[in-house]
């Protein structure tokens, strides 16, 4: 009696002590799990602004850019060097820039020691200029895509897309802006003077371990890597001067897995004048704007003489339970820029009531409907499979794709090729940041959605595009499937396994 008394009075404690120490470890991971650089700036380095690509025209009148894949070291700090990639540079690369209607070639040279892509992201372009994980580029290859820009005036960007490896080499540093312009935007009266009223904000999570980067996924983290500062172009803390009344940021969300809310310290509006792809009808006065992995948004903001404001990326609550919120970024927040107005300002006009007519389909001439459904484990069921087409699509026609994500953890989706007009959010009318042309949108745990598409490109059934989750991690994981645009009664054809068909040297 007494030994069976002992036995369980030693067992007992055994649990509890077990016990405090399961608690005692969720607790201490989840305290530690909320990152906020709220307060903590310095704002004490400058903002860069990347430089407008250099470009000459060929004899039949085609834009041509060189673009430079290479290694090299950055001081994000001084003092301390970080191994980085970037485009003819150590980080980040040029900003691109075309007209509608002009004809581009970029030749891309890959100088790295690892064959890798560069894809336009939110382009209509043929898919064999695409820059998926179909076109790699060798090591010492060059690979040069041509098309012609034949879509609205938008602020577009450029990555790596090599199967498996997007994560990686996006968070190496290989990513910049291509901005598209047209008659409208030329017209409007928006700032426009790149680098002076007009400002690339690319945005970036990072941590640091010493001088390197730690790119390590932390403990209960299934979205992928989370960082603990922000960067923007590649500067730390960042402060800018602005000397215009009226200041357009062009906000990219070039992180791997995290999620922004953005708006102001002071809680200042702002107008919203353009999505992914493009001008809205009209600026749209807001707060905040979401903006997951891949998602632009161009905004105006006034500033009176002498004054500071912070751009700052408020805690979010649409992740999904309080668990997701925690240790998947939603309670996070950071201090992200300060501008910060001279004494004296320039006048800007006032934003024109109507902006630009949209060009993404409404859906009324739909002839076919496709379901998605978004799981980490793959979309609709399926990993990605390099020879598989998965959606076969028929050239000149407009399309509903319903989106849905049940899976308990956030996740987006990216449609190459297209901008596409959200006809729906769970039954209802979207929200004004997602009334514009979209090429990527959040589709938090919960979420149902419904796209009208239109694939007007050449036909190409040997060719895919693709779609996927734009959380880098969850995409190289196989969160991505393929699609080819046909002409009406054509097959798909069969697309090789292997990478890389284009290499040439
Ligand atoms: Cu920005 Cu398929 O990606
Ligand atoms: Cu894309
Ligand atoms: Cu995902």
């Amino acid at each position: 009696m007494s030994r069976l008394r002992r036995v369980l009075i030693v067992l007992g404690s055994l649990v509890v002590v077990l016990a405090l120490v399961v608690g005692g470890l969720f607790w201490w991971l989840w305290s530690g799990a909320r990152v906020s650089t709220v307060g903590d700036e310095a704002f004490d380095h400058q903002l860069a602004v990347p430089p407008l690509a250099a470009s000459h025209l060929d004899r039949d009148g085609t834009r041509v850019f060189d673009l430079k894949m290479q290694a090299g070291e950055t001081e994000f700090v001084q003092g301390r060097r970080t191994a980085t990639w970037g485009f003819n540079g150590s980080y980040l690369g040029p900003t691109l820039r075309a007209e509608r209607g002009e004809k581009v070639r970029v030749r891309v040279h890959n100088t790295l020691d690892q064959a890798s892509t560069v894809h336009w992201h939110g382009m209509h372009l043929p898919a064999k200029m695409d820059g998926g994980p179909h076109q790699m580029v060798a090591p010492g290859a060059t690979w040069a895509p041509q098309w012609t820009i034949d879509q609205p005036a938008a602020t577009l960007w450029y990555h790596p897309h090599p199967h498996g490896e997007t994560e990686d080499h996006v968070q190496r540093g290989l990513a910049g802006l291509f901005l598209l312009d047209d008659a409208v935007s030329g017209r409007l009266p928006l700032p426009k003077r790149y680098g002076v009223d007009d400002l690339p904000l690319i945005v970036q999570d990072v941590r640091f371990d010493g001088a390197g980067f730690d790119h390590g996924h932390k403990m209960l983290q299934n979205v992928g890597f989370l960082g603990d500062r922000t960067m923007v172009n590649g500067t730390l803390s960042p402060y800018r001067v602005v000397s215009d009344e009226a200041v357009r940021l062009r906000l990219l969300n070039a992180s791997t897995a995290r999620t922004y809310d953005f708006g102001f310290s002071d809680d200042r509006a702002f107008a919203l004048v353009g999505t992914d792809g493009g001008l809205l009808e009209r600026p749209v006065s807001l707060k905040r704007v979401q903006l997951s992995p891949g998602e632009r948004a161009e905004v105006v903001v006034r500033m009176r003489p002498g004054e500071r404001t912070v751009l700052r990326s408020f805690a979010q609550d649409n992740y999904d339970d309080s668990f997701q919120q925690r240790f998947n970024g939603g309670d996070d927040s950071f201090d992200v820029l300060q501008l910060r107005a001279a004494d004296t300002l320039r006048p800007s006009p006032e934003l024109p009531a109507h902006l630009a007519r949209l060009e993404v389909p409404d859906g009324k001439d739909a002839v076919r409907g496709r379901f998605f459904e978004l799981k980490k484990s793959g979309i609709n069921g399926r990993k990605m499979a390099m020879d598989r087409i998965d959606e076969t699509v028929t050239r000149g026609t407009t399309e509903i794709w319903t989106i849905r994500n049940t899976n308990g953890m956030p996740h987006n989706f990216h449609v190459h090729d297209v901008q596409f007009r959200v006809l729906e959010v769970n039954g209802h009318a979207p929200p004004p940041q997602l009334r514009g042309p979209k090429d990527t949108v959040f589709v938090p745990n919960g979420t149902t959605m419904k796209f009208a598409l239109r694939f007007d490109g050449p036909a190409d059934p040997d060719t895919p595009y693709m779609y996927h989750c734009h959380l880098l991690y969850h995409e190289d994981e196989g969160m991505m499937g393929q699609f080819v645009v046909v002409d009406k009664g054509q097959k798909a054809g069969r697309p090789s396994a292997g990478a890389g068909e284009h290499h040439h040297h």
